[in-house]
């Protein structure tokens, strides 16, 4: 039966994973972004509401990321109906916490959540990353976290490129969000455009030392490939601030590793127990505060469930 309303959940999701750039992440238990959608007649699509953004994310449904995969999605459909949309931000923005993947997942769950005979989950990617790629281009390891859930190697944008890994037992993260904002497009417009032959050699050994270690659910081995990075966070560490510092105070508190989440600012250090992720998180903060930055911190898990439709009414 078609619904009137429909509303759903898109986790945060941590891109990269270290040397991973473009390729691998994971979605994130907790925090995440809410979409409501509504049928209307006038095939219009209207973002009514924005919440959490502080006033900055653009009404144009051409502009914001909700209503261009809401649009994806109804044009996949070649449906002639419009949706009012309403968002929630719980994720800051340019944050480095899937923020905007998480946006479009949500809407095109909560869209998908109207429709009388819903698409698989897998159906959903595609329209899910036309709203992603308005903001950062089209790469799908923020997007396939955050609809999937659980760690994903996204090695391309199609559903057949995207691969499901297992999730090691012990692995937990702290992670340290200071509040600067640091735009996708600017994270991006730093890295080199080629490596030499040699660097490449070794970011291609880590990677696949990362795959190897995830799916052994060695956290140990998982933490020291993700950290391997010499091409990525090099060229993005002075965007982060205090790095280098986060890293010494979670590595005392007995962090593995520590990696850039996505393009950053958030910190995301590799932990094996709940306890230690606490801990490491709690410390990271400190630095922050000695500096007068403020920040959030959370320690937290992976989440296998991906995205969720929260409600429908009829
Ligand atoms: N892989 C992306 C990046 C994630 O690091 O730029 C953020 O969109």
């Amino acid at each position: 039966m078609l619904k009137t309303r429909a509303e759903a959940f898109a986790p945060a999701s941590i891109a990269n994973l270290g040397v991973g750039f473009d390729i691998l992440g994971l979605a994130l238990d907790g925090a995440g972004d809410v979409v409501e959608a509504e049928w209307r007649d006038d095939g219009q699509i209207v973002i009514a509401e924005i919440r959490g953004d502080e006033g900055k994310l653009s009404h144009d449904p051409q502009k914001n990321i909700v209503g261009i995969a809401a649009q994806a999605l109804l044009g996949q459909l070649h449906s002639k109906r419009g949706v009012t949309l309403r968002l929630k931000k719980g994720l800051p923005l340019s944050s480095g916490l899937g923020g905007s993947a998480a946006s479009a997942v949500a809407a095109v769950m909560a869209v998908n959540g109207l429709l009388e005979k819903p698409l698989a989950r897998e159906d959903l990617l595609a329209a899910a990353l036309e709203g992603e790629a308005a903001v950062s281009g089209y790469h799908a390891d923020n997007v396939a976290p955050s609809l999937f859930g659980g760690i994903i190697l996204a090695n391309g944008i199609t559903i057949d490129r995207i691969h499901r890994l297992p999730v090691p037992s012990d692995l937990h993260l702290a992670l340290v969000t200071p509040n600067v904002e640091v735009p996708t497009a600017q994270a991006r417009a730093v890295l080199p455009s080629t490596v030499p032959l040699r660097q490449l050699v070794r970011q291609t050994g880590a990677v696949a030392d990362l795959v190897d270690a995830i799916h052994c659910g060695d956290v140990v081995r998982m933490a020291r490939a993700m950290e391997a990075d010499e091409v990525i966070e090099p060229a993005r560490a002075h965007l982060m601030p205090y790095i280098d510092e986060v890293r010494h105070e979670a590595k005392l508190n007995g962090a593995l590793a520590l990696v850039i989440g996505g393009a950053g600012p958030t910190l995301c250090a590799v932990c094996q127990r709940w306890d230690i992720a606490e801990s490491v998180a709690l410390a990271m903060r400190r630095v922050y505060d000695r500096h007068g930055l403020a920040c959030q911190m959370r320690h937290t898990t992976v989440s296998a469930q991906g995205a969720q439709l929260l409600t429908t009414h009829l």
